[in-house]
């Protein structure tokens, strides 16, 4: 499928990773701008360590003003706590201490771990409370999965407990050597992620280029999770020039 000259979402391709980093940024500054204390989500991931690194010193500097903002999170494995290693949140305070601050004071809301049915309607409810989502930060499995939501999950889901697909936990296990990678996660739902009123994905790198031509070129389909992204009226792609390498007419997508 040829891509539309304003496609939904908007791609960019940048001419490096690291470009991304002010785009992010700026983002963020935005929704604090025109919102008071909006709710923002963050992904985990490699995808997002220079962003974490610079919103961490700006955090700390106060060019970023961390209480004009509530933060929270994609998903978490099963049982993996706020401070046990390798967890979702664990990843999260280290690539980005000052967002501990934020935990430790209540202004980051942690996904309940243990997915307990009505622990995942009260993380909801709580969402729902501060306002909904404003800004979702989003990567991208090779698989084509957004958050822990794997090929074949429903778009209408809120969160939800998942099995973890092979190629994922594949990716994951290094980190947990010598134990093996979890099975299962929580995981906010495609529903809820396309709720929130801004959503931006990144991918970088020649290993997300397939998925990222089956989220944005092949029909929408639960074989490619991130393709629901094109139903989303205000949607960002930020792609380096390796991960948009398998897109047709890349000459219509905006760099
Ligand atoms: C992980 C997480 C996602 C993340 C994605 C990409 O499994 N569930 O939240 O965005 O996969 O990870 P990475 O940025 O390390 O490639």
């Amino acid at each position: 499928m040829a891509m539309q000259a304003h496609p939904v979402p908007e791609v960019r391709v940048l001419d490096a990773a690291e470009n991304a980093v002010p785009l992010l940024l700026g983002e963020l500054r935005e929704v604090v701008a025109r919102n008071a204390r909006p709710l923002v989500s963050f992904a985990t991931g490699g995808t997002f360590a220079a962003f974490f690194r610079s919103l961490d010193a700006e955090l700390r500097s106060g060019q970023i003003d961390g209480s004009g903002f509530v933060g929270t999170h994609l998903d978490e494995y099963i049982a993996f706590e706020p401070n046990r290693r390798g967890g979702m949140v664990h990843e999260l305070t280290l690539r980005c201490p000052a967002l501990r601050d934020m935990l430790a004071r209540g202004s980051f809301l942690p996904v309940p771990c243990h997915g307990a049915e009505g622990s995942l309607r009260a993380h909801e409810e709580r969402l729902a409370r501060a306002g909904g989502i404003k800004l979702q930060f989003l990567g991208i499995g090779r698989n084509g999965h957004v958050a822990f939501n794997e090929p074949g999950a429903s778009f209408e889901a809120g969160f939800h407990v998942t099995e973890l697909a092979e190629t994922t936990r594949a990716d994951a296990a290094p980190t947990f050597v010598p134990d093996e990678p979890p099975r299962r996660a929580v995981t906010s739902g495609i529903g809820t992620i396309l709720d929130a009123d801004r959503v931006v994905l990144c991918a970088f790198g020649r290993g997300k280029a397939e998925a990222v031509k089956a989220m944005l070129q092949a029909d929408v389909s639960h074989s490619c999770p991130a393709s629901a992204l094109r139903s989303h009226p205000n949607a960002l792609v930020l792609l380096d020039p390796e991960a948009a390498s398998s897109l047709d007419a890349a000459a219509d997508v905006a760099s």
